[in-house]
């Protein structure tokens, strides 16, 4: 079969789109979405989504719900799973005796991921989370993640993950995120070879290289021998994963890239390999006649800002227990250099208020401060100019670039993804065709 497949896509936690926007980009299909923001009326991502891609397939509830009915579900099959969650607490409660599978946290979205997957079982998955998650939590280092990998091994699933600073390939915002891609084994075409695809022909690797610097040998040895995994074997069941993984431990075992099979992990630290075009928060700047004054931070507002950027070092009272303790904390930039990537947009970067996370330019042509518009900011994250013009505040417009993330790292893992997913089902026609054999 020569041709390239529509493989389709079911998009959760969709947001304003932006996965949908880098998959389209990379020949794939979103055919069904989700976006429901929980406790608000208005329901600005979702109308923002449907304004731009249209209603057909697109449910604006709550995700846990539609799960919660199995028999009655209105999600499509879909080849691929994507959606980018919130990092929570995802531990697993004791398990009742008569209950059937695991019981995680009511209201954590994690486990809607996992009900759906176990309802749909897609061949393919991509999810996106802060790198926190590889740590979290405090208590017991890589705990979370290490049940996330548990139960896509329960559900027949090898997966890899990368963290990946958007600006180290050469976009103009240094957002730093864990992608984690899963792949169901039944459709795997060859086997994995760990090492070879943590840097050479994983999903994340052809997407985003990395350095290979020293491994041809250990690339050789490993055609003749699996190399040991680099964390003791996951329990298949997450319930024990979650009482047992990384007590004790003042540092996650999760390195930012590795692969698991069937529970075994191997975890390597990888160094971006990018020698293309990159961009900085320069080439995103509005032309100072677009920007509205109320950007713009009046004189006797600096000192705010500056305080608020700059190093302290000072005794505080913590009001409820009237505790004293000294507090410090180091300067940043102020205003942002223009010549180097942005900062990561985080959801409270609207809003007058001074604050020491919010981006504050020199605006190169009137020579003034300013903070960023949401212009700036979708371009940032590589959606079009206006993208998010569809009725919100400029307030709520930040916080959806808070909450998105860059389609252009997207675009690419999707097409990595479709690859390798056309390079499945090439094998598996061939296979049906009686001319190829099964691999394991
Ligand atoms: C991290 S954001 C994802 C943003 C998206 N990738 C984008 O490009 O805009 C997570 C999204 O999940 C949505 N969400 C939170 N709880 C939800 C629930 N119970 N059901 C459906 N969506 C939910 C939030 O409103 C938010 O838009």
């Amino acid at each position: 079969m020569s041709e390239s497949p529509q493989f389709r896509v079911v998009e959760l936690f969709a947001g304003v789109g932006g996965f949908r926007l880098g998959l389209e980009k990379s020949g794939w299909n979103v055919v069904w979405s989700n976006q429901w923001e929980p406790s608000t009326r208005e329901q600005h991502a979702s109308k923002c989504y449907v304004s731009h891609f249209g209603q057909q397939g697109h449910v604006c509830d709550d995700i846990a719900k539609i799960v919660a009915r199995p028999g009655e579900c209105i999600v499509p099959d879909h080849e691929l799973l994507v959606g980018g969650f919130p990092c929570q607490d995802y531990s697993v409660a004791k398990p009742l005796a008569q209950a059937a599978g695991i019981q995680g946290k009511k209201g954590v979205l994690w486990w809607s991921i996992y009900e759906m997957l176990d309802l749909k079982r897609p061949p393919f998955v991509l999810l996106e989370n802060v790198d926190r998650l590889l740590k979290s939590p405090a208590s017991q280092r890589g705990r979370d993640f290490a049940i996330i990998l548990s139960c896509l091994a329960q559900l027949g699933y090898a997966a890899e993950w990368r963290v990946v600073n958007a600006a180290e390939y050469g976009f103009p915002q240094r957002r730093r995120r864990v992608f984690l891609y899963a792949h169901r084994l039944d459709w795997r075409g060859y086997a994995w070879k760990p090492l070879r695809r943590i840097y050479a022909d994983g999903v994340m690797a052809r997407a985003l290289p990395v350095s290979q610097a020293g491994m041809r040998g250990l690339f050789e040895a490993e055609e003749e021998r699996i190399p040991e995994p680099d964390l003791p074997p996951l329990d298949p069941n997450p319930y024990v994963v979650s009482e047992t993984f990384g007590r004790g431990l003042a540092r996650s075992q999760f390195e930012n890239a590795g692969v698991m099979i069937e529970g075994r992990v191997w975890t390597r630290t990888v160094t971006p390999a990018y020698r293309g075009k990159t961009r900085s928060l320069g080439d995103v700047v509005a032309k100072t006649e677009s920007v509205p004054e109320r950007f713009f931070v009046s004189d006797d507002r600096v000192g705010q800002w500056e305080y608020l950027k700059g190093p302290k070092a000072e005794p505080r009272v913590d009001k409820k227990t009237g505790h004293e303790y000294r507090y410090s904390e180091g300067g940043m930039a102020f205003p942002d250099p223009l010549d180097r990537a942005a900062r990561t947009i985080l959801t409270g970067e609207g809003g007058t208020a001074a604050s020491r996370f919010k981006h504050v330019i020199r605006d190169p042509e009137s020579g003034r401060l300013r903070r960023l518009v949401p212009e700036e900011l979708e371009e940032l994250n590589g959606f079009p100019r206006g993208w998010t013009d569809t009725g919100m505040s400029d307030g709520k417009r930040a916080f959806m670039m808070g909450n998105a993330l860059v389609v252009g790292i997207v675009q690419r893992i999707g097409k990595a993804i479709k690859a390798e997913a056309d390079a499945c089902q090439n094998e598996r026609a061939a296979r049906d065709d009686g001319t190829v054999g099964t691999d394991t």
